[in-house]
This record gives structure tokens, C-alpha cells and sequence, in this order.
């Protein structure tokens, strides 16, 4: 994330860790927020977000360090005090209340005049697109509607931070995707600050201005999506977003930005993608599998750096593209994972036969090991 002024800073989280017992869920977490931008932080299970999430809405204190909200430290602001809005996979919707009731609800809470309460019930309503549903109980609501009441149960007191912890987990792929982009249109629209927190890469990509990637408590990477895609800072990350091909090697030359490997005797040309590369460490060159092209065995890969021989292990259709797995000989049996999309003669490769793969030097990622 760029510098951005202080007083632009919704949220600034300064070398936060927290420490259950034996067990260091966060350790030493540091990034500003600034304002008006969508955040996700993205890891596998039991890496640490919902604990993060927590610390951020006040519900924990860190065992070390200190969160900022607005410039001041969270844990000086009693729960019921703060302007944040939250939505969990748990909806919490009051099941015995209408949809506008359970919109209205914070704004009673937070003693509202009433009377400009079921313009602004409306209002929200119309944002989550749920116009004309006020009066339908939760019970009659679709799971993607009852999701929609709860954004704008989130956001009707017009908080300055949005808090999202996997809302979307339970719902089926189509509606997910669907109420991803949802998220994207009202935050754009309402322009509020949001941390969402997901193990879905892809709904992290589509929905993020910028992305945390947590394993094991640590913070691997802040970065825009595209970056974060296309320049991991490391192997953790490289393969936790998108589908990555890992070769083997030791470094044999290094001459920033360009670091050669050798793998199982052969030298293939790559990028230095981690300051601790020397000469002479084991490493792995990380090669997506879009960036694979596949070819009948000495034919049609001219221009490429790398062109290997390899044999079909499967071919897997998947509509818009194929998914191969191909043993590489010539790099130790490596299996690596292609993805083929064939707009023009639609060839399929079959299990056993014989190709070429190629790359171009650009697209392997060295990485330390
Ligand atoms: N209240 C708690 N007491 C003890 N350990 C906890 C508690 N909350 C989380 N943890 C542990 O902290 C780690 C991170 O958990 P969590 O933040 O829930 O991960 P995530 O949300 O990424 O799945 C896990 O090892 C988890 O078991
Ligand atoms: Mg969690």
C-alpha cells in the first residue's frame, strides 16, 4: 500500500501479536489501512484472520502491539461506541422480525429520531436491491436475500469501518460469486472502509483493493490483487494463489533481476523473486500453469526460453479450458499442471502421449527454499 497522510488512515495496526496460551495466532502484523478501501485478509484455516478481525473490532486486545482506528487505539472505545459494521457467516438476523426490522434495529440501538428511521430503512433496503421486501419476514427470505438484510443491517448507522469474517463461506458457488460482486457495488457505492476475511482466493482477487496474506499467524504479503498474483513474494503465496508449478534446483547465476537454476542437470533462465537467493541455494522456480504452453512434441513453441519434453499423464476437461498433467523426464519427473485454452482447433491431448512444454523465462519465479 502506498504512504498515504495520516489523517487518511482508517486503520493502522502496529506490530500486533496475540498469544492464547502456548499458541502465537498473530505475530508482530503491521499495515495502514487508508481510507475507503476494500481490504481482505486471505489465508488457509487456523492462520490467524478471525483472530486479527477480532483484535480490529475490539473484541480481544493484542498481547502486543496496538490498533488504530481513525487514529485512536481501538481499546479506548467501549463496544457499543464504535462505528463499525460487521457481517459474519453466522447472520445473526432476529428470525421473529421483518426485513426492515432487523435494519431498523441498530438504529434503535444507537437512539435515532424516529421518524427519519423508515427513510433511512428504506434507503438501505433499495441498496442491498431488497426494495418492496421490508415487511417479509427472515424465515421467507432466500439465503442470498437474508445475506443482502444483513449488509444493510451492517451498514444502516453508516459506520466508518465495515468488518467481513467469511460471510460468504456457507452459501452455494453461484450465489458466493454472485453476492461477491454485490460487496464490491455497495462498498464502491458507499465508499466505506472494509476488511473482509476469506480463505477464497478468488473471491479475494475479485473483490479487494488490496490484499494481506496470512499463513501461520505471519503476514506474507500486502499488495494490490495483481501484484500479489503476479509478483508473490514468496513460495507460500505463489502457491496458495492461483495454480503454480514448483521445479526444484539449486541457483547457478545471479545477476538481478535474472537468476538461472539448475534442475536435475538442466539450466533453465528465471527471475529472482526473493532477496535471500545466493548462488549455490536450493531453490524452486514457480511457473503458473496459465503460463505454460503445451505443443505436439518439437513443434510450435519457437521463441519461448524453456522447451521441455514431457508425457501426458491426464487431461481433464473443464469447459473453458483443459487441465493437463504432465510428467517432465528431463527435470526429475516433475508433474507439472498446464492449462490449455485452444480457441482454435480445439486439440486435446491424450494420456500417453508425447509434448513440449514451454515458458518464457519471465514467467519462472525463483524462489528460495
Ligand atoms: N480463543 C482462542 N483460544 C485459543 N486458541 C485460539 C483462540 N482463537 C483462535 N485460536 C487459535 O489461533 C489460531 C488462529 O485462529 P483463527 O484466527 O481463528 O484462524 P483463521 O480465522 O485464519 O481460521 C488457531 O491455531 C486457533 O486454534
Ligand atoms: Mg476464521
Amino acid at each position: 500500500m502506498g504512504a498515504a497522510a495520516a489523517d487518511q488512515i482508517a486503520v493502522s495496526v502496529q506490530n500486533v501479536g496475540m498469544k492464547f496460551g502456548a499458541v502465537q495466532a498473530v505475530k508482530n502484523a503491521s499495515f495502514d489501512l487508508p481510507k475507503g478501501r476494500f481490504l481482505t485478509i486471505l489465508g488457509p484455516s487456523g492462520s490467524g484472520k478471525t483472530t486479527l478481525l477480532r483484535m480490529i473490532a475490539g473484541f480481544d486486545r493484542p498481547t502486543s502491539g496496538e490498533i488504530f482506528i481513525s487514529a485512536r487505539p481501538v481499546s479506548a472505545v467501549p463496544a457499543h461506541r464504535r462505528a463499525i459494521g460487521m457481517v459474519f457467516q453466522k447472520l445473526a438476523l432476529f428470525p421473529h422480525m421483518t426485513a426492515g426490522e432487523n435494519i431498523a434495529f441498530p438504529l434503535k440501538m444507537r437512539r435515532h429520531d424516529a421518524r427519519v428511521i423508515p427513510e433511512k430503512v428504506e434507503k438501505y433496503l433499495d441498496l442491498v436491491r431488497l426494495g418492496g421486501y421490508g415487511d417479509r419476514r427472515i424465515g421467507e427470505l432466500s439465503g442470498g436475500q437474508q445475506q443482502r438484510v444483513a449488509i444493510a443491517r451492517a451498514l444502516v448507522f453508516e459506520p466508518d469501518l465495515l468488518l467481513l469474517d467469511e460471510p460468504l463461506a456457507a452459501l452455494d458457488r453461484k450465489l458466493r460469486e454472485e453476492m461477491q460482486l454485490e460487496f464490491r457495488r455497495i462498498q464502491k457505492e458507499l465508499g466505506v472502509t472494509t476488511i473482509n476475511v476469506t480463505h477464497d482466493q478468488r473471491e479475494a482477487l475479485v473483490v479487494s483493493d488490496e490484499v494481506i496474506v496470512m499463513n501461520d499467524g505471519e503476514i506474507q504479503q500486502n499488495a494490490r490483487p495483481v501484484d500479489a498474483y503476479r509478483t508473490p513474494s514468496n513460495a507460500f503465496v505463489a502457491n496458495f494463489i492461483g495454480v503454480t508449478n514448483f521445479i526444484d534446483g539449486r541457483v547457478v547465476d545471479l545477476s538481478a533481476p535474472a537468476a538461472a537454476i539448475e534442475s536435475n542437470g538442466r539450466r533453465l533462465a528465471g527471475v529472482a523473486a526473493d532477496p535471500k537467493l545466493a548462488v549455490g541455494s536450493r531453490c524452486a522456480g514457480a511457473v503458473r500453469a496459465e503460463q505454460v504452453r503445451i505443443a505436439v512434441k518439437g513443434d510450435g513453441l519457437a521463441g519461448l526460453e524453456t522447451v521441455v519434453a514431457g508425457r501426458v499423464v491426464d487431461c481433464i476437461f473443464e469447459g473453458e479450458r483443459v487441465v493437463y498433467e504432465i510428467r517432465v523426464g528431463e527435470l526429475g519427473d516433475a508433474l507439472m499442471r498446464v492449462f490449455d485454452h485452444d480457441p482454435e482447433t480445439h486439440l486435446q491431448f491424450s494420456p500417453g502421449e508425447e509434448v513440449c512444454l514451454g515458458w518464457n523465462a519471465r514467467d519462472m519465479h525463483v524462489f528460495q527454499k
